[in-house]
């Protein structure tokens, strides 16, 4: 039994995806979500910076006392996990990752694609993956570069949002691509005008649940589940702390209330 909180972070409001599903498959446990959004787009900063803000923000969640973090973001876990581990051995992290696996055991053409932050597409971390799960496979790696600043600003369902996702798409379109995995944490807000411009042949993989799932697992692993009958939900942000609320209520539809404004 642990009745301490998870704790969860993202470059800003994408990682709300994994919230949500860690909320639903857990709904005793308690949640603090840490968004950074005073330095969102993660995609274009350096290994460097990318470690310094993590780590920084590990060491915040580990002072609100937290029994696991979820590095709910693909960019940070890619570039970021092993350094976090590395320096904060004594707490467990979840990461999460493009489902290359998934995608390579779904399709039945042979070419899938991921869609991702540039970073993440050019990560010598998603070769591994691709090398490891999906060898035989033609892995089309999509870098959405100006997707997750859409979501962030509240416009992930503006005209201008359909034309930019028409315009990453469209190598999709004659590429014989069976299946798509969402590689950012931002996207799966932008599932079904993604499936809409996809068409229906076309399936799209959305790795929240799977995380979830592996939180679970953890927690059961270490018997640290919350006991309690009442989880509390948490949020704080580096960035302007009612335009993460507004836009958090909105994506989740769900009221975000008390966001906390944190200097890293
Ligand atoms: N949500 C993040 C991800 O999963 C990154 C978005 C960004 O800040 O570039 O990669």
């Amino acid at each position: 039994m642990d009745d301490r909180p998870i704790g969860l972070f993202d470059s800003g409001v994408g990682g709300l995806t994994i919230w949500r599903a860690t909320k639903r498959l857990l709904p005793k446990e308690s949640l603090i979500f840490f968004a950074d959004s005073g330095h969102v787009p993660y995609g274009e900063k350096s290994t460097e910076e990318l470690h310094d803000l993590t780590t920084r923000i590990v060491r915040y969640l580990i002072g609100q006392d937290v029994k696991i973090v979820v590095v709910a973001c693909n960019t940070a876990t890619v570039y970021a996990i092993d350094h976090l581990r590395k320096t904060f051995p004594d707490i467990p992290f979840v990461g999460v990752v493009p489902v290359v696996k998934t995608l390579a055991s779904r399709t039945h053409t042979g070419t899938v694609a991921v869609l991702s932050t540039p970073a993440t597409a050019e990560s010598a971390y998603l070769t591994g993956l691709i090398q490891e799960y999906a060898p035989d496979k033609r892995v089309l790696r999509i870098g959405c570069d100006g997707l997750e600043d859409l979501v962030e600003a509240g416009e992930g369902r503006s005209r201008q949002a359909t034309a930019l996702l028409e315009r990453h798409l469209t190598p999709l379109r004659d590429s014989n691509v069976d299946a798509v995995g969402l590689g950012c944490t931002h996207y799966p807000f932008l599932r079904h005008r993604i499936k809409r411009i996809l068409g229906p042949g076309i399936s799209v993989f959305d790795p929240s649940r799977p995380v979830a799932r592996r939180v679970r697992e953890l927690l059961a692993e270490r018997d640290a589940f919350a006991q309690h009958g009442k989880p509390f939900y948490r949020f704080y942000t580096t960035g302007d702390a009612t335009h993460f609320g507004e836009v958090a209520s909105d994506l989740l539809r769900y009221p975000v209330r008390d966001v906390g404004h944190v200097e890293l």
